[in-house]
């Protein structure tokens, strides 16, 4: 039986790869607790099957929760402002919070959510995102851990949509080999 990947477009990362490369995530993090608790916070919707994967990585009790924000409208290109449109469930001052993106890409999703989660005092805060696109940053923000960092490529599959489209790929697919704006 033929395997279904990136229907016809070109592969970046397998599902065999993004399953290797989430198991290390797992093991850094779980390392970097000491056996203290964690609070993962998922950023809505890109990041869903990357939260879900990397909670089954990490030793630890754990809990997790979602925010989701607005930014790129339903195409390539990113509107500039970001926005709150659900908020956590629970708060989390006092907590060792996790914030876990699908890809850092401007920097303005995380640069936002990391000043908003900072007012609510936890006790350490931190970043993962499966995929880091250093070259298109505009707020200056790293992640603490990263899957895998990548150059100016729209990509989709493993969560990651066009226009809402795609998300359910397994593999991490390039849609535009160009250079999207
Ligand atoms: P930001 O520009 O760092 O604020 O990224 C915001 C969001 O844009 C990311 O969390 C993704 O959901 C989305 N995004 C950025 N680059 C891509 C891409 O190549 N494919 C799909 N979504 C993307
Ligand atoms: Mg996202």
């Amino acid at each position: 039986m033929a395997t279904v990947t990136c229907q016809g477009l070109e592969i970046l990362y397998s599902r065999q790869q993004i399953a290797e490369r989430v198991a290390e995530m797992g093991a850094e993090i779980t390392r970097d607790l000491h056996g203290e608790k964690l609070v993962m916070v998922g950023v809505l919707k890109g990041a869903a099957f990357f939260l879900v994967d990397l909670s089954r990585a990490i030793q630890a009790d754990a809990t997790y929760d979602f925010v989701a924000t607005s930014s790129y409208g339903n195409g390539l290109r990113s509107s500039g402002a970001v926005k709150l449109i659900k908020d956590l469930d629970q708060p989390i001052e006092g907590k060792n919070v996790l914030i876990v993106e699908d890809i850092l890409d401007t920097g303005l999703t995380l640069a936002y959510l990391r000043k908003l989660f900072l007012q609510q005092r936890p006790k350490t805060l931190r970043i993962a995102t499966l995929l880091d696109k250093p070259s298109r940053r505009i707020e200056p923000i790293e992640a603490d851990y990263v899957g895998f960092s990548i150059p100016n490529l729209f990509v989709i599959g493993y969560g990651m949509d066009y226009g809402e489209r795609y998300r359910n790929l397994p593999d991490i697919c390039i849609l535009d080999p160009g250079q999207p704006e």
